[in-house]
């Protein structure tokens, strides 16, 4: 069994966020998000790992390597123009070679990992397996429909969704999907779909066994995913993950899980409610208040602010009384404020932005 982890595409939808980097090295939980899919390879027991490149891939690379910290062994395949899913796969033929493989959309998290479908394949070794879970608007997903276990209908982001079952982020599939993929042509969004293709598996009467995913599912294709996959992988994180390694001066407060990074001081008259994690080197100003759900990264310095439901990048710098909620701030951010603010701000912005407030 291989892996195939898709960290191609444009990531329109984050934009101004991603215009430097990869959209799947923005940190959940102070991690980048693709991390998260490569310990789910492992943890199904994959060794093997195929990582799908397009046109943005910086920093990707020079994290991963050959995947020796994940205990993976990691081959790049680039894309090129990310031109859909099922492209994603021809691309990674030769890698795949006449094996089955998981397939993982680097952008989603998925709280039960993939070791579930590992074992539905192998308990009647269907031709794919895809996982499905229940949303509230399934109007930007792909749909199954289903009637018992037979699969009545897949379609890729349908305006009259059949159902509301979406097509999570993990697929499983044996070499038979090339077939398929050979004879697709590009959809209205011009891009080869993967849905298309396991609807030609279903048309061709070959076995396709569905997965119901309970755990929690996130794509984070926007921002507002992000924050709410940050707030629940804090939510999830171990205690052992959530130690204090740097300095907590007399006078601070922690309540709940909180993560300190090495070197990283709270300084007295602080006050942060977990759960949060601060990375390396950050420093935390008197009268400070950090609130659940929060990740700040290494190198930033924060002071007199408060902030919650947020995720700051590295060597990201707040001053003054601004409070800050559900805000994405990217690497080497500075916000200033020189006024104490009626109501909460949300700030989404991209690397180096200077605001002041
Ligand atoms: P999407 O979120 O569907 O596409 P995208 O990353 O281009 O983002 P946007 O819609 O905002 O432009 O992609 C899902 C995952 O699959 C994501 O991790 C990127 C990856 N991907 C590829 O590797 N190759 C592709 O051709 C496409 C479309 C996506």
């Amino acid at each position: 069994m291989k892996g195939l982890l898709l960290a191609g595409g444009y990531g329109t939808r984050l934009r101004p966020l991603t215009f430097t980097g990869n959209k799947h090295m923005i940190p959940v939980a102070n991690r980048p998000i693709l991390f998260y899919g490569l310990d789910h390879l492992r943890s199904a027991g994959i060794r093997e790992v195929g990582l799908v490149l397009g046109p943005v891939h910086e920093g990707i690379q020079e994290a991963v390597g050959e995947g020796r910290a994940f205990g993976l062994d990691v081959t790049y395949v680039h894309q090129g123009t990310p031109k859909g899913l099922a492209h994603a796969v021809a691309c990674a033929r030769e890698f795949l070679g006449n094996e089955p493989f998981v397939m993982y959309l680097g952008d989603n998290l998925l709280q039960e990992g993939v070791g579930g479908f590992v074992r539905a394949y192998e308990t009647s070794r269907p031709d794919a397996v895809i996982g499905a879970t229940p949303v509230a608007d399934p109007r930007q997903y792909g749909v199954v429909e289903l009637a018992g276990d037979r699969i009545v209908s897949i379609e890729e982001k349908p305006r009259n969704p059949k159902s509301d079952l979406a097509l999570v982020g993990v697929y499983l599939f044996t070499p038979s999907i090339f077939e398929v993929i050979d004879g697709l042509t590009p959809s209205a969004r011009n891009e080869l779909e993967i849905t298309e293709a396991i609807w030609g598996l279903v048309q061709r009467q070959r076995p396709v066994t569905v997965q119901r995913v309970s755990g929690w599912w996130k794509d984070t294709g926007l921002p507002a995913d992000l924050l709410e996959a940050n707030e629940r992988v804090l939510a999830s994180l171990r205690p052992d993950r959530l130690v204090n390694q740097g300095e907590v001066r007399p006078g601070a407060v922690l309540r709940g899980p909180v993560g300190i990074g090495p070197g990283s001081v709270v300084d007295s008259g602080a006050e942060i409610e977990g759960p949060a994690v601060l990375g390396e080197n950050v420093r935390v100003g008197a009268g400070t208040r950090i609130g659940p759900g929060t990740a700040i990264g290494s190198g930033s310095v924060l002071e007199g602010c408060a902030v919650r439901r947020s995720i700051l990048l590295e060597r990201v710098h707040v001053e003054g009384p601004v409070r800050l909620r559900d805000s994405i701030l990217g690497r080497d951010v500075s916000v200033r404020c020189a006024r104490a603010t009626e109501r909460d701000t949300e700030l989404i912005v991209g690397d180096s932005a200077r605001i002041a407030l």
